[in-house]
């Protein structure tokens, strides 16, 4: 089936049907698999998530978590690696065992980061697999941080950040000397083994980024453009980002 477009009136409307999609994989599989992205795209379902625990009890005692990404050179309890900004999102306010959440070590050794990367898509394998990859689209098409060059067999390494990516993060750290200049990202391959995608792009500002990964043939020049080779994608987007 080819990429689906799914267009919502509101990002808050496109929020909740994500967020209810997620529930409702939950409460069918409570087992589920979910593959979890940071940045500013996916808080606000992360928000509904919690809503949804804290109102309806939904139960994340036995999901599993693995995120795309994380920087190198950032330990766990830096106030700004991923890890600590899922758990300020999410991991902090729902029951997730806090063994079940898995991202990259930023901070493991030169000689055991091929171990580690092996690892990670090992542990994901030993979960049962992805059920459902939630993703957004950087401003240079990369998706995790398989930034453009990045194949469609990649599986999880560390890489170089794209200058843009670390420019977009600048704010957060106070300064672009501050943003850490590699990253260990799942691949492309990894996005594409999960069992639904669902790439999410909110505001005027993907407007042009939506337009191209609808208009480009699968290309590592434009890695958000591979979601299109997945059986089950959806790119869910707001009025804005749509136009
Ligand atoms: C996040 C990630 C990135 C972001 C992308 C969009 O874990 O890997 O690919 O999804 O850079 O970022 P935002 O959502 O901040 O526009």
């Amino acid at each position: 089936m080819p990429l689906v477009f799914e267009i919502h009136a509101t990002r808050a409307d496109a929020e909740r049907v994500v967020a209810e999609e997620i529930a409702a994989l939950v409460r069918a599989k409570p087992t589920a698999v979910l593959g979890l992205a940071t940045g500013d795209t996916p808080t606000g379902v992360y928000r509904e998530l919690v809503r949804l625990h804290r109102e309806t009890g939904l139960d994340f005692a036995r999901v599993r978590t693995f995120n795309l990404d994380e920087y190198c050179a950032l330990a766990a309890d830096d106030a700004h690696s991923f890890r600590s900004w899922m758990n300020a999102q999410l991991f902090g306010h729902v029951n997730l065992a806090p063994a079940h959440t898995h991202l990259p070590d930023g901070t493991v050794a030169d000689a055991e980061l091929e171990r580690h990367c092996r690892a990670y898509e090992q542990a994901t394998e030993d979960a049962g697999g992805i059920d459902l990859q939630l993703l957004g689209i950087g401003r240079n098409g990369h998706i995790g941080f398989n930034e453009p060059g990045a194949d469609v067999y990649t599986r999880t390494r560390r890489v170089e950040l794209h200058a843009w990516t670390r420019a977009d993060a600048a704010h957060a750290f106070g300064g672009i000397e501050r943003v850490p200049t590699a990253g260990i990202t799942i691949g492309v391959a990894t996005i594409l083994a999960a069992r639904r995608v669902r790439v999410l792009a909110f505001g005027a500002r993907k407007a042009p980024l939506v337009a191209r990964t609808l208009a480009t043939e699968p290309d590592s020049a434009w890695p958000a453009s591979f979601v299109r080779l997945h059986a089950d994608a959806r790119l869910v987007v707001d009025r804005a980002a749509a136009r």
